[in-house]
């Protein structure tokens, strides 16, 4: 059984690599790239937990650095379906006794590790060590900036929601703590190479100044950034950010944004409403829309999590050497 999955995997690979060597930011992504990535996800989401033996040899460390459930999960269980050795650090590691991010990866880098996953409340703390570490660098959410793998697995989503199968044409509605959300700035930059259409709402202290820059619509009114959105996609208020300080309340936030029945029901009659987790149930959605109505694709988001993080591990592992080339080469 397993063999045959394998097969199928490299046939549908056949021959392709990305174009990066690590995975600090969706820009490095070309939309061949993306294609990529979802032809696989695909067939590995197929695959369900099958064990493959396609990074048999290889290892990987996650270095967590911030609280993490799906992100670190995911990865790991991905990793060991890949038949991957891992291990992890995390906020009890060295750095916790002065060692810098530098000197705990170049440490980590010695066990001739193939990725390191990195997550960190520092934005640009992966795309630093990526130019100093010979194992592929995977952004496992860095502080305010990006979160590459929860925008891939939530594009995954939306076009499998998508009857054309493309999300040009698509209109996704923001609505939440905008300015600390790295998924929303990951997740707009591969809206963006997808060519939908993008609206933001909350309140404007919790938009990013400039936010326009990206191409999106900014609304301070819910109602009506909402009407007819064919993805509706809560953030949350991140009060470990200090979010709690740009609102009022967390009541008087839910009342003007949080997503209720009868906000969704403002949205296109086949809408769908997404959200990265963890969600503060009633402050960002309301409880009975999170898991269980019909609309929800939250635990979606989290089962095609997994087949993109097995896609980007395949493709990562096993360019060190490239990488290490590229790396004298510059
Ligand atoms: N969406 C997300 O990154 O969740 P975790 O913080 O649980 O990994």
């Amino acid at each position: 059984m397993s063999q045959a999955i394998e097969q199928g995997l490299i046939e549908a690979r056949a021959g392709r690599d990305l174009s990066c060597f690590d995975l600090y930011s969706i820009d490095q992504l070309s939309l061949a790239d993306i294609d990529l990535i979802y032809d696989l996800a695909r067939l590995f989401r197929k695959a369900k937990t099958e064990k493959l033996s396609l990074n048999k040899g290889c290892s990987l460390v996650h270095a967590f650095f911030e609280n993490s459930t799906r992100t670190l999960a995911s990865f790991d269980l991905s990793a060991k379906n890949l038949s991957m050795d891992t291990s992890s650090v995390s906020g009890n590691s060295s750095v916790k006794k002065g060692e810098s991010f530098l000197d705990t990866a170049q440490t980590l880098d010695s066990y001739n590790l193939k990725a390191i996953t990195i997550r960190s409340a520092e934005a640009g703390v992966a795309e630093m060590l990526s130019r100093h570490v010979r194992a592929s660098v995977i952004n496992a959410g860095d502080g305010w900036h990006e979160h590459p793998t929860q925008a891939l697995l939530d594009g995954l989503t939306m076009l499998d929601h998508s009857k054309s199968k493309t999300l040009q044409g698509k209109t996704i509605c923001f609505v939440g703590d905008i300015v600390h959300s790295r998924v929303f700035g990951s997740l707009v930059r591969l809206l963006k190479k997808l060519k939908a259409t993008i609206r933001v709402a909350g309140p404007l202290t919790l938009m990013p100044a400039y936010v326009e820059k990206f191409g999106v619509t900014v609304y301070t009114n819910v109602e009506e950034a909402l009407a007819g959105a064919d993805i509706v996609y809560a953030l949350r208020v991140q009060e470990e950010r200090g979010a709690n300080g740009f609102i009022p309340t967390l009541r008087e936030y839910s009342k003007m944004f949080g997503i209720s029945r009868k906000r969704l029901d403002l949205a296109a009659k086949d809408a769908i409403l997404m959200h990265p987790g963890p969600v503060r149930r009633d402050v960002d959605v309301h409880s009975a829309l999170v898991s269980v109505d019909e609309q929800s694709q939250i635990l979606q988001q989290v089962e095609n999590g997994m087949a993109v993080r097995k896609a980007v591990l395949w493709l990562l592992c096993n360019r060190m050497d490239n990488k290490v080339k590229e790396m004298t080469r510059l």
